[in-house]
This record gives structure tokens, sequence and C-alpha cells, in this order.
């Protein structure tokens, strides 16, 4: 289909309350304004042009599809300034189809879209606009029909009256196919006194007043959501959620309660998975199959393979995990952690840019930072690697089947060698060749009734020695 699209996003956002441009807020880990650009991109328009305005720059930075180009209305002036700016300097808007829509309305889909522009040159019309009935919103621009059922214009909720809300239900969702010769009532828009802006809702009337053919496609009022206010954007999050996750659903993961689990767009799971409630499956995460998420966790930009078991309340960013390991609960994988095979990580235990060897367990209470740890090793509770002076980062190398006794403190930069056992409580500063014990401890020392002497102190009494055995 020959056509050229514009994507209004200058506006100011105010019921926003933001110092953030509107169209950058995220939802589920994208900009707003993505979900427009992927869902008319499937269309392949071609020319894409966004128009920028307030925060443009911050704008622009979050936009990373190449095809686009940018138009800067100098003044936001309303939503008919902006397209009119798009106007003046688009050729193609002057020979061709153009589909307008708006930065804030992430939920439409590229199916409808396609459909919508089908019917407009189908149906030959020289403008169509997508509605929707919704009973519950307000603020919407609200589509005007006469007696025979056309359309003759709209009027915006803040200015309608009592009665044109409660006969006009059709609400427009701002998504627009308009033919060349309409674009030039865009000049002839009239500034609204109380806001001070050029609606481009206004163009509806003007064509219908000259007998131009104007209709409207119902869309799903899923669809037609727009997002002006906090609430809306909680409302947007919920749907576009729900629509991924029952997606993955049908693909064989079970959900445990999908309204209170979050799952990003970028995401994958595998078949027979199961995801808990209260879970965070963020960025670009892969999950096999046969995994259990349990609840409380949050992963984002992390591989997980198959048959992996995530604990309670574990926090996992952008690592990798090999099949049949089991994580947490209260784990926290920082960035470039890689764990094997049949690897343990239990309870408060921290991995920072590490790798942990297959089959090995590292269970309770540990700190692991930038080591390389072999297969089958044993990390005893409360074992941290001191890999920072203060200034540099050091590593601590721990070969296969070593055994680190509890309470051990490994002072980076050493090696463990193969096989070697380290007995609890050292402190370990110098390499350890393999197959040796390094112990670090002072002789323990037992002093003989001194516990109950203190006792006895306390009560103001004294020890009677010769009733005592030696
Ligand atoms: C607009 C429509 C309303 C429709 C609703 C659907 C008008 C006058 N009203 O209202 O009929 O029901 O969308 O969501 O068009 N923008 C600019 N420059 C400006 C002003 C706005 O580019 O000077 C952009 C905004 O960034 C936004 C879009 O246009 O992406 C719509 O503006 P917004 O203020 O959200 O309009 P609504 O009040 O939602
Ligand atoms: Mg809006």
């Amino acid at each position: 289909m020959n056509f050229c699209a514009v994507i209004l996003a200058a506006g100011h956002g105010k019921r926003m309350n933001s110092l953030k441009p509107k169209v950058i807020h995220e939802v589920m880990g994208k900009p707003i304004i993505q979900y427009t650009i992927k869902a008319l991109k499937e269309l392949k328009p071609e020319k894409m042009v966004i128009v920028v305005g307030n925060g443009a720059e911050e704008v622009k930075k979050q936009i990373t599809e190449k095809s686009v180009s940018f138009v800067t209305q100098a003044k936001l002036l309303g939503t008919g300034n902006a397209l009119l700016e798009a106007a003046r300097s688009l050729k193609c808007i002057k020979d061709r189809t153009t589909l307008v829509l708006t930065g804030d309305s992430p939920l439409i889909t590229s199916k409808t879209l396609k459909g919508f522009l089908k019917k407009h040159k189908q149906n030959k019309n020289a403008l169509s606009l997508l509605s929707f009935i919704d009973e519950s919103l307000y603020g919407y621009g609200r589509i005007l029909r006469n007696k025979k059922g056309h359309i003759i214009g709209i009027v915006e909720d803040k200015h309608a009256t009592v009665d044109e809300k409660r006969q006009n239900k059709e609400l427009n969702s701002s998504i627009y196919a308009i033919e060349p010769d309409i674009m030039r009532y865009l000049g002839k828009l009239k500034k609204h006194r109380s806001s001070g802006e050029y609606y481009l809702t206004d163009i509806i009337s003007f064509a219908s007043k000259n007998g131009k053919k104007v209709e409207a496609y119902k869309c799903p009022p899923e669809e037609g959501l727009g997002i002006n206010t906090r609430a809306e954007l909680r409302q947007a999050i919920e749907i576009l959620n729900k629509r991924n996750i029952s997606k993955w659903m049908k693909k064989g993961v079970t959900f445990i309660n999908p309204s209170i689990s979050i799952v990003h767009h970028s995401v994958t799971i595998g078949k027979d998975t199961i995801v808990y409630p209260n879970t965070h499956l963020e960025g670009n995460t892969s999950i096999g199959r046969n995994c259990i998420i349990y609840p409380g966790v949050r992963i984002y930009d992390s591989i997980l393979e198959d048959r992996v078991l995530i604990k309670d309340n574990t926090l996992i960013e952008n690592s990798k995990i090999r099949s049949d390991s089991i994580i947490g609960p209260f784990a926290h994988l920082r960035p470039h952690s890689n764990v094997g095979r049949n690897v343990k990580i239990g309870n408060f235990v921290e991995i920072k840019k590490s790798s942990i060897g297959d089959g090995t367990k590292v269970s309770h209470l540990s700190y692991l930072g930038d080591a390389v740890v072999g297969k089958n090793v044993n990390i005893g509770a409360g074992t941290i690697t001191c890999n920072y002076d203060g200034q540099k980062k050091y590593t601590t190398t721990i070969k296969s089947g070593v055994f680190i006794g509890s309470d051990s403190q490994i002072i980076a930069p050493v090696e463990i060698g193969r096989g070697a056992y380290i007995a609890a409580g050292a402190t370990v500063t110098k390499n350890v060749p393999a197959g040796a014990l390094a112990i670090s401890r002072v002789g323990q020392k037992n002093i003989k009734d001194w516990g109950i002497q203190k006792q006895l102190k306390v009560k103001g009494k004294k020890l009677k020695v010769k009733n005592r055995k030696k």
C-alpha cells in the first residue's frame, strides 16, 4: 500500500505531571512511542515521520528505528498545528494517503491498522478515522453524526455539552487516514480560545461541510486507549502484559497468577516452565523448558537453560545459568555471572562477574566476585572472595574439586589448585598448590575452669579446688 505515516509526539503531556516527555515513559521496558512505531513498521510505510517538540532531543535519543525521520513543531499549538508542520516539510503528504497516529497510543495493533487502511482505500474515502466505544473513558474526542449517521465533526470531551456526552459514546482514537486534498483544511483551522490550540479533529467538520467522504471504523476499545495520565499508563501496562502472557500460556507456559507477573515483549519462555506470581521477566531474557520461577523473582537480560529452578526472592542480572541449576532463595546474580550445569547457589549468596563450573555448590551466605570457579567445588558457608583493595579488582581462581571450609576469606589475586582443601576460617593470601590443605588459624587453647570461675565471681563465691578431680 502506498502511504506515508506521521506520528504526533511533540506535546507537553501535562497530565502526566512529569519532567520527562510523555511518549518516552516506559511501558514494559520500552518507551510508549516504540509500540506505535513497531505496529506501523509492519505496514511498510513509504515514509515514517515523527513530529517532535517537547523534549525533542530526549525523544529522538529513545528512537532507535533507522527508517524514521523527524519534523520539529516549533510552538506546541495543538495536534492540528503539529500535522500542519509535518505537511509543510513533507512532499509525500501532498501526493499520498497519510496515516496519522499519536505517539501516546501504544495499544494499537498492526492488524487493526492494516484493516483500517484497506477499508479507507477500498471505500475511496477522503478521510477515515478509527473510533471505539467505551463508556468508562473520559477526555477523548466524541464523534458527532447527523440523523443519517454521517460523521459531521468531533467534539472534545472538555468542550462537549452534557447532551453531546450522553448521545455520543463513540470516541476518537486519533488515528486517521487522510487524502491530500483534505490536508489543505489544516491551514484553515481556528485556534480554540480556551486552550490556545489548533485541533486536528476540526478537519472532520471542514471535510464534511465540503461534501468529502468521511467514515469511521471501529477498533476494539482496548486498542483505542491513549496515555495521558499515570492511571492510563498503568492501564496500558496491564493490557499489554495480559496480551503477552496469554500468548505464552498458549505456547505451553504455566502462570500461577498472570495478573501479578510482568513479562516484557523481548522475553522468550520454553514449554512447561512454571512462573509463580510477583515475578518480573525483563529485557532480553530467554528462559528454557521446564524451569520453575518462584515468587518474588526478577530476571533481566539473562539466559536460563532448561530445568533451572529459581527459588523465591532472587535477582538475576545479565547472567547465564546452564541447565539443571538451582538458584536462591534470596540470591543475587550480578551482571556477567556465568553459572554452569547442576550448580547450587543458595540462600543469601551474591555472585558478581564470576564463572561457576558444573556441579559446584555455593549453598549459603557467600560472596564470589571476579572469581573463576571450576567444577564440583564446595564453597562453605560465609566464604568471601576479597576482590577489591579500594582501587582495583582482582581475580580469584578456584580450580575443580576444591573444598573451601566455612567462613574463609580468599584475598585476591590468588589461585587455589585442583583438589585443594581450605580449612574453615582460613584467610588465604597465598596460592594453594593442587591437593594441599591451607590452614591459617591461631591454634586453639582451652583454659580450664575459666567459665566456672567467672560464674562464681559474679555470684561472689570461690571455687573449691580440693573437691574437684583433675
Ligand atoms: C487527542 C484528540 C482526541 C482523541 C485523543 C485520543 C485532539 C484535539 N484530540 O486528544 O479527540 O480522542 O487524542 O487519544 O486531537 N501533540 C503534538 N503537538 C501538540 C499537541 C499534541 O505533537 O501541540 C501530540 C502529543 O504528543 C500526543 C498527540 O499529539 O502524542 C495527542 O495529543 P494529546 O494532548 O494527548 O491529545 P488528547 O487530549 O489525548
Ligand atoms: Mg492523548
